[in-house]
């Protein structure tokens, strides 16, 4: 588990990890997966959640915003990224057609693979399967860990090898913080030799909802806050501090070859129960999409693909530079707490750039900024990129 960096040594480690991250982007070794098949209902948002307008001025969608992180480092490394974006049978023609619409975002459509999950029957509380109209089952996805086997249906792996690719860097659709093919991470992960790599950051309180990392029988494993108990939830070590402090974000790199060894393996990965809002036909025979949990759904996650490798790296990183997810309509993880935390990013852009941004009591930025990443991905770029005589101010963007 490699913590923030404090000691010059382990800076140095970070700043080889780079190095070695970049070598391999530019050796066209590196491709891209998004998991986007989620049914959103937290947000009760209806369209598939990479539509949604989260830019904090213009308002550009998360599909635009990972789409230009993509193309950004594309064109920083001078290689194609291919990108393979899981979504569900409901949302991969309008997903398709979001693309074409905005022509990929300037992405080279050859290079941008759309593929469905497998769905499953959704249940309610007696354990009966709940019906989407008079005539069909409710179906939901199979949860983010139905990759492996939509991988392996679609035979996308074959395609990932022909092209070169050896490693995947993983992401989740609704985080918009997201530091897409990061080489640093790419790089601890090659250094470390791992099979798979993830990011964790420190979790802001016990019931924080996130995967929490912990180590099963000498491995690393993720317990989903829904299944550690409430008194691990709270148990610390000698020096007081939480004992499972360290979140999963959703962020990982997998090696290629282990997801070709998984997916040909005889092994499966559980299935774990979640109850949520799932559109229904009610006693009276008319379709509704009710606002409370009201059907149960059986969901694979991807990080019990862990305990099949003992190699695996865990990097913690800053959350405010790389963690805002969206999964709530109003409160924590709400596109309020989103487009506040880029707000404050795009700030924190500026001022590494040398310019002065206002913030409040609480350290948030109070102009509304939005900087897009095909201007620049960090302070650095971003200083070279202004003209001497610019002067920032509320309500900027900056388009490439
Ligand atoms: P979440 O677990 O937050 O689920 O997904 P969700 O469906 O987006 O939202 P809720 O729980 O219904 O409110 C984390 C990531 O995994 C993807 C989501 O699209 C998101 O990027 N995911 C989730 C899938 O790709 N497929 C699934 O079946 C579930």
């Amino acid at each position: 588990m490699q913590r923030l960096p404090r000691s010059e040594q382990e800076k140095a480690w970070r700043a080889q990890a780079l190095q070695v991250g970049e070598e391999a982007l530019r050796a066209g070794k590196v491709g891209v997966i998004l998991v986007a098949g989620g049914q959103s209902s937290r947000l009760q948002y209806e369209a598939p959640k990479g539509f949604f307008p989260v830019g904090p001025v213009t308002e550009r969608s998360l599909f635009q915003y990972h789409a230009e992180k993509i193309l950004a480092m594309e064109k920083k490394y001078g290689v194609v990224l291919p990108w393979y974006i899981m979504t569900n049978i409901y949302s991969i023609e309008e997903t398709r057609r979001f693309f074409e619409e905005h022509g990929y975002f300037g992405k080279d459509p050859a290079s941008v693979h759309l593929f469905a999950q497998r769905m499953l029957p959704a249940v309610d509380d007696d354990g009966k399967i709940l019906l989407e109209t008079k005539y069909a089952p409710a179906m939901a996805p199979d949860g983010h860990g139905g990759l492996l086997n939509a991988l392996k249906s679609h035979n996308l792996l074959r395609d990932m090898r022909l092209r070169g690719i050896e490693y995947l860097f993983y992401f989740q659709v609704d985080n918009p913080l997201v530091k897409i093919c990061d080489p640093m991470f790419i790089g601890c992960h090659i250094l470390e030799m791992a099979d798979v790599s993830a990011k964790t950051v420190k979790k802001s309180h016990p019931d924080e909802k996130l995967g929490n990392i912990g180590v099963l029988d000498g491995a690393y494993t993720v317990i989903e806050y829904t299944e550690l108990l409430e008194e691990d939830k709270r148990r610390t070590d000698d020096n007081g501090d939480l004992l499972f402090d360290q979140g999963s974000i959703g962020i990982h790199v997998f090696n290629r070859a282990f997801l070709e060894a998984v997916v040909s393996g005889e092994s499966r990965l559980p299935f774990h129960i979640s109850h949520k809002a799932v559109k229904c036909v009610n006693e009276r025979g008319e379709i509704a999409k009710p606002s409370a949990p009201n059907a149960y759904k059986f969901e694979q996650f991807i990080f019990d693909v862990f305990p099949q490798t003992l190699n695996i790296c865990v990097v913690e990183v800053e959350r405010w530079q790389e963690f805002s997810p969206i999964k709530n309509k109003t409160g924590p993880d709400s596109p309020e707490t989103a487009r506040r935390d880029l707000r404050n990013y795009f700030g924190a852009m500026l001022e590494g750039a040398g310019y002065s941004v206002p913030r409040d009591d609480n350290g948030n930025v109070t102009w509304n900024l939005e900087i897009s990443p095909l201007v620049a991905l960090g302070a650095q770029d971003l200083g070279e990129r202004l003209p001497a005589d610019f002067t920032p101010y509320d309500g900027l963007v900056l388009e490439a």
